[in-house]
């Protein structure tokens, strides 16, 4: 494939998460994957009744090969401390899963996936759905509510609120744990925000 070409993942027919995780390893849909270290796949409870879906891994995700273990993952886990939801008992994955980076200095930046890189690994996340077959998506941030509502959604004036998407799941829609990291006042205030959505999509799953 040319340098740049954006095709779009093509799963192998199946419900085994293993399967599709190996298959997914090998994804070359879109460029994300020469930049990248590793596809990062989803994980947790294979049968849970709630997905949280981020954005794309971040620098320790892209290492370490595990979704959401850097610092906006340690955020997410105490938001699910405090609603009472024991992290391995949810299903926790990415719209996009390379990480997508741009260098400054000897650091990697993230940079937003595309519209195109968003569409081009939603096969792998609708496979995980059919797989996992949860009763709620939480999607946090723009870009997971873009890839699971199907187009663009104010995260601002949607959060929190029970949503149903083109796939067929109830949805609940909040903030991206990372935006709490970047505030510099009213941290509490959005942590609990933040805590709120994340239990009413746990109580709609029936946590
Ligand atoms: N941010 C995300 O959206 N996903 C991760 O896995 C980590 C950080």
């Amino acid at each position: 494939m040319a340098a740049g070409t954006v095709t779009v993942a093509d799963p192998p027919k199946t419900h085994s998460l293993q399967k599709l995780r190996s298959a997914a390893s090998a994804c070359r849909a879109c460029p994300l994957w020469r930049t990248g270290t590793q596809t990062v796949f989803g994980e947790g409870g294979a049968h849970s009744p709630l997905l949280v879906v981020g954005e794309q891994p971040g620098d320790r995700e892209d290492i370490e090969g595990h979704p959401f273990v850097g610092p906006a993952g340690r955020l997410l886990d105490r938001a699910l401390e405090a609603t009472g939801v024991p992290r391995d008992e949810v299903y926790i994955t990415n719209a996009v899963k390379h990480f997508k980076w741009e260098p400054r200095g000897k650091r990697r930046l993230h940079k937003t996936p595309a519209q195109r890189e968003i569409e081009a690994c939603l096969p792998w996340l609708e496979a995980e759905l059919a797989a996992v077959e949860p009763r709620v998506i939480l999607c946090m941030g723009a870009t997971a509510a873009r890839a699971v509502m199907g187009g663009k959604v104010r995260v601002t004036e949607t959060r929190g609120q029970p949503l149903t998407s083109p796939l067929g799941k109830e949805v609940v829609i909040t903030i991206h744990p990372a935006y709490i990291l970047r505030l510099r006042t009213g941290v509490e205030e959005a942590f609990a925000q933040f805590v709120s959505d994340v239990g009413k999509a746990a109580r709609l799953a029936g946590f």
